[in-house]
């Protein structure tokens, strides 16, 4: 078995708690000859601060530069309010994606049957729901230039923000977008708004160019608003849905929100193919944020932090079938009625952060 390393970043507040779990989930895929991972544990975020007055030093950095795959917890926290801005928790984040060249920003959004239920849409509609939206992260109206806020004069004012895309920054979300859909129903939507952004035309454009790279790869173009439309009207049309940084902002807490709490929801984010090796750096955290409200108390709901590890053996790994394992896991303690606090239902057994994880991993 090829050794896999990994930097863990718990971070602060439940991060640290969640990724207890995940040790154990190493520990434990060790032991039944699974998988072999090795792991360095890095300070990020407040902890960071607290240790050595930086968001994250660059030794972790340099770690995380080397890892296979960075498991990242959650940053932040109101005891870290008033540090500089420049060390603030979330700097650690963002310095992490800007290093990495995390341009790619994988978000599923997968519904367990138990909780079917609990959806704002019928049950039949989200019932096995199982799609991932992969968002461009680093372009876009989020950090195109111009941007900014002009007098006019007259005490009016004018405010700006440009929507920039180059071709190369198409093409390689493209590509990430199709290398997935082939690990799963080999099916994109690429989603721009065409009819009124030249961007649009550009993205339209340069996906239907990229996919002749995929032709195994079943490609459909769809407007942004009717894609919103099509999310809450029947979802399960979709498999893989790419778009730019501002739509897949707006579809991906909205396709996240179809299938559960925020404690569920994972995430990835990717870079560039390395040269030689063809990996890609990646790192994979959950959605949610440090729950200062809830930290310290084993209430915090694990499944987003060990679902964002199912997404690294499966993008990261290619461990497919163990991915599939894990997930199938999340899925049958659910179905025995096991809940932390934030997914409780009637009739369910209350669990805490460790008995959830616990559970989960005894079913590996
Ligand atoms: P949050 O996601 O930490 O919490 C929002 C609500 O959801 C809270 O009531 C919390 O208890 C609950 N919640 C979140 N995750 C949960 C889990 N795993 N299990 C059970 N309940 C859970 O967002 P909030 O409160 O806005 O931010 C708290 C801190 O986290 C802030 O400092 C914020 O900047 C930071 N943050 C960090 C992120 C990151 O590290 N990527 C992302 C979002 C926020
Ligand atoms: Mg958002």
């Amino acid at each position: 078995m090829a050794q896999n390393h990994l930097l863990l970043l718990p971070g602060d507040g439940i991060g640290t708690e969640i990724m207890a779990e995940v040790e154990k989930l190493i520990a434990h895929l060790k032991e039944k000859g699974l998988a072999d991972f090795s792991f360095d544990t890095g300070l990020v975020g407040g902890s960071a601060y607290d240790a050595h007055g930086q968001a994250i030093s660059e030794e972790d950095m340099d770690k995380a530069l080397k890892a296979d795959a960075v498991i990242f917890g959650a940053v932040g926290g109101p005891k870290w309010d008033d540090v500089p801005y420049e060390v603030r928790p979330e700097a650690g984040l963002l310095r992490l994606r800007k290093d990495l060249g995390l341009f790619a920003n994988l978000r599923p959004a997968i519904c367990y049957s138990a909780l079917a239920d609990a959806s704002s849409l019928k049950k039949e509609l989200v019932e096995g729901l199982d799609i991932l939206i992969v968002r461009e992260l680093t372009g876009g109206v989020y950090f195109g230039e111009p941007k900014e806020i002009i007098e006019l004069g007259d005490g009016q004012k004018r405010g700006i923000d440009t929507q920039v895309y180059d071709t190369y920054e198409i093409d390689r979300i493209a590509r990430v977008a199709f290398d997935l859909a082939r690990t799963r129903d080999k099916r994109v939507h690429s989603s721009e708004k065409r009819n009124v952004m030249k961007s649009g035309v550009l993205w339209h454009e340069v996906v239907t160019d990229v996919h002749k790279d995929y032709a195994d790869v079943q490609l459909d173009h769809i407007l942004a608003d009717n894609c919103a439309m099509q999310l809450v009207r029947n979802p399960k049309q979709f498999d893989v849905i790419v778009t730019d940084n501002l739509f897949g902002d707006i579809l991906s807490d909205s396709a996240a929100m179809l299938t559960g709490s925020l404690g569920m929801l994972p995430s990835a984010s990717l870079g560039a193919p390395d040269a030689s090796t063809g990996k890609r750096k990646a790192l994979y955290e959950p959605v949610h944020g440090s729950a200062p409200d809830i930290a310290g108390q084993s209430m915090a709901n694990p499944i987003a932090m060990l679902a964002s590890f199912a997404m690294a053996l499966r993008y990261s790994f290619e461990m497919i079938e163990l991915a599939d394992k894990l997930e199938g896991a999340i899925s049958s303690v659910l179905d025995e009625g096991l809940r932390t606090g934030d997914i409780m239902q009637e009739g369910c057994k209350k669990v805490s952060t460790a008995e959830m994880g616990e559970a989960i991993i005894a079913k590996i």
